[in-house]
């Protein structure tokens, strides 16, 4: 790696209950001349729920890769925890930075994603163990063991030795969300994760979202179309257009009472839709 574009070492940071799970501090982001996000600023508080929504090509995606340094920033600063993750200012492979403390803070995060991509040669619990005995260098008898603990958190823990192939989308994608939660992140991210799935796999997905909610502090970032279920699983929601934060507010006041013409007009073409 080159010297020097090691992340700055930073001062010491006092992380309180009050410290954000993570921050966006005027953060713009653009590939080639379009503008996907525009001085976004958003404090996301430890153990909250955030639900995403938006049409498609607003920038849900982009922002929730951000915070995984998927996508560098041009603009403003992502901190989790209290400590910068990216700064608009940093050069690109900078943000990118493999150096310990990057990875780090990095690793409080987990993302799952609308296309599960499980290795298709391993069992369920393989598939959720190898990450931890690769990443974090667990003793596979460890790394096997966590395996069956998120497994049978998801409700999966019948079917650790099955293949993916033998498994419906539904089951994959519980597989998927037990293997980024075996890496004990505090942040987890959700972009879209029932939309590749057929209608009736839905709700057991939603259901295994709703459970970790209720029973973990997790923070919980999630991108969803599903309006009835982002009102009633996340305690803010905030609508993005065109790369910016158009309004965000307590799930029920989004819902019933959007300031915002915009927010108005979204809701009801997706309601409609339906
Ligand atoms: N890698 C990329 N290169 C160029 N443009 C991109 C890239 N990824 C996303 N975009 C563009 O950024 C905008 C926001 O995309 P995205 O974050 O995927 O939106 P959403 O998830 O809300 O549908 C879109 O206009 C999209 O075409
Ligand atoms: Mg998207």
């Amino acid at each position: 790696m080159n010297p020097h574009v090691l992340v700055p070492t930073q001062p010491e940071i006092t992380v309180t209950a009050e410290t954000p799970a993570c921050e966006f501090i005027h953060v713009g982001k653009q590939f080639d001349a379009v503008k996907v996000l525009r001085d976004i600023s958003l404090e996301v508080k430890r153990a909250e729920k955030l639900a995403l929504i938006g049409p498609s090509g607003s920038g849900k995606s982009t922002l929730l890769r951000t915070l995984m340094t998927l996508e560098t920033i041009d603009a403003g600063e992502i901190k989790v925890n209290g400590e910068t993750l990216s700064h608009g200012s940093w050069p690109p492979e900078q943000q990118r930075s493999d150096g310990q403390a990057a990875r780090a803070r990095r690793r409080r995060i987990g993302m799952v994603f609308q296309q599960f991509n499980l290795f298709p040669h391993m069992t369920a619990a393989e598939n959720v163990a190898v990450s931890p005995r690769k990443v974090l260098g667990l003793p596979r008898k460890e790394a096997a063991e966590r395996a069956q603990k998120y497994l049978a958190m998801v409700g999966m823990g019948a079917k650790s030795n099955e293949l993916p192939s033998r498994l419906s989308g539904g089951q994959q994608q519980r597989v998927a969300i037990a293997r980024s939660l075996a890496m004990e992140p505090e942040i987890m991210l959700f972009d879209e994760v029932t939309s590749a799935l057929d209608p009736e796999l839905v709700g057991e997905v939603l259901g295994v979202l709703r459970q970790l909610g209720e029973e973990s502090n997790l923070t919980m970032l999630l991108v969803t179309h599903q309006m009835e279920f982002a009102r009633s699983f996340a305690d803010r929601v905030a609508f993005l257009w065109q790369g910016e934060i158009h309004e965000v507010a307590e799930a029920k006041s989004i819902f019933d009472n959007p300031t915002q013409d915009r927010t108005r007009q979204f809701l009801r073409a997706v309601l409609e839709a339906r």
